[in-house]
């Protein structure tokens, strides 16, 4: 369906919790985050009937999201129920990776379409520092598992942090040159703990990786179902990826929408604006109700975030019904 800027919303974003065993410094505070008792997180059966009415309404591709999205017992059932409805062609699931080889298995005969798996830096001490609680050596084990299934498309997700050596980032990039996979490079988005840190342009980040790989090839086409740009350096199997949230927004061609673990339909990242599907489901809600409701706040879909235009972060700058989001990524999804 079309939003009123004429965007097409095909991808529907679905955090399955809001948990996470991991407690990356700029998602996660130290203490996680006040637990949400488990009757207000959606059940499977809640997430499939929202998922099925937005099929009808065009969402084609889902993605799975957290927190850590395999904390979650049973995921991989999920995600072959959602696999199961007319009109979804594509699920794929973004995650830390640390669970990611015990559960591939499960996930890829539950019909997983692709994985994204969050690594910031190769470094066993980094990786400690900036995940609170450490565990590269199991992601990587999760990476090596899911790239022995040469069907599974397979990225890497790293959020550069100011002050982290150059080095990080050539070898983060590496791991593209021998394997199938991608590695993309994320602007840090001032939401939540993000506002504290500081980022590293997708710009800077190219600038190192051509110093050591030579000038890379853009990549044109679309490639999964996010706003990312592709390039490849000569001799790499995988293509290097750049999602410059901030420095080149790419808000007016935005396909999503989100689903938050405790039911909330969420049209932006930076705006708490949406609606209370778990209230509408509970409420006894028939689908033809229901599917009025996502029709109707989908259509109102903000235009655009304002994390660098210049327009002061406060409720006051606020036009309409905007409410600036409070809550930190791990609550949101990513
Ligand atoms: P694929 O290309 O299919 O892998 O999808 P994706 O890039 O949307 O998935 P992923 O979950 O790996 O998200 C990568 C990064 O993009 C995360 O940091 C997200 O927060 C960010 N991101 C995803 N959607 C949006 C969006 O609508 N707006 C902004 N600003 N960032 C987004
Ligand atoms: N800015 C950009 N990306 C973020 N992520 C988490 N917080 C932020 C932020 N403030 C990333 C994670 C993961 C993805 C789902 O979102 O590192 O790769
Ligand atoms: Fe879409 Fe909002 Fe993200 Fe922009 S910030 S790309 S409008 S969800």
């Amino acid at each position: 369906m079309r939003d009123q800027f004429g965007r097409n919303i095909d991808y529907m974003r679905v955090s399955v919790t809001d948990r996470c065993n991991l407690r990356c410094i700029y998602c996660m505070p130290e203490e996680g985050v006040p637990c949400v008792s488990h009757s207000d997180i959606l059940t499977f059966d809640e997430i499939r009937r929202i998922c099925g009415i937005g099929a009808e309404l065009g969402i084609s591709r889902i993605k799975l999201t957290g927190g850590e999205p395999l904390v979650r017992r049973g995921l991989p059932g999920l995600l072959g129920m959602l696999k199961k409805i007319p009109g979804i062609e594509q699920v794929t699931l973004t995650t830390n990776g640390i669970l990611l080889k015990d559960n591939i298995n499960e996930l890829v005969s539950n019909g997983l379409d692709a994985v994204n798996i969050s690594i910031d830096t190769l470094d066993p001490e980094y990786y400690h520092k900036i995940t609170r609680r450490g565990g590269i050596e199991e992601v990587l084990s999760g990476l090596d598992a899911a790239l022995s299934y040469p069907a599974l498309k397979v990225k890497v997700n790293c959020v550069p942090l100011k002050g982290m050596p150059e080095e990080t980032y050539v070898q983060l990039a590496s791991l593209a040159k021998d394997r199938d996979v991608d590695v993309r490079f994320i602007e840090m988005m001032p939401i939540g703990l993000g506002k504290e840190y500081c980022g590293v342009s997708g710009q800077e980040i190219y600038n190192i990786l051509k110093e050591r790989f030579g000038e890379a090839e853009r990549c044109n086409g679309k490639f999964g179902n996010g706003p990312a740009v592709y390039v490849q350096f000569s001799g790499f199997q995988g293509k290097i990826g750049f999602i410059d949230a901030v420095t080149h927004k790419f808000c007016s061609t935005c396909n999503r929408v989100r689903l938050t673990s405790e039911g909330r339909l969420k049209l932006c990242l930076q705006y708490e604006t949406g609606i209370d599907m778990r209230k509408l489901l509970r409420s006894g809600a028939d689908d033809e109700v229901i599917r009025q409701e996502m029709r109707r706040v989908i259509y109102e879909k903000p235009a655009c975030h304002h994390f660098a235009d210049g327009r002061p972060d406060t409720p006051a700058s606020l036009s309409g019904d905007e409410k600036l989001e409070t809550r930190d990524m791990s609550q949101i999804g990513g």
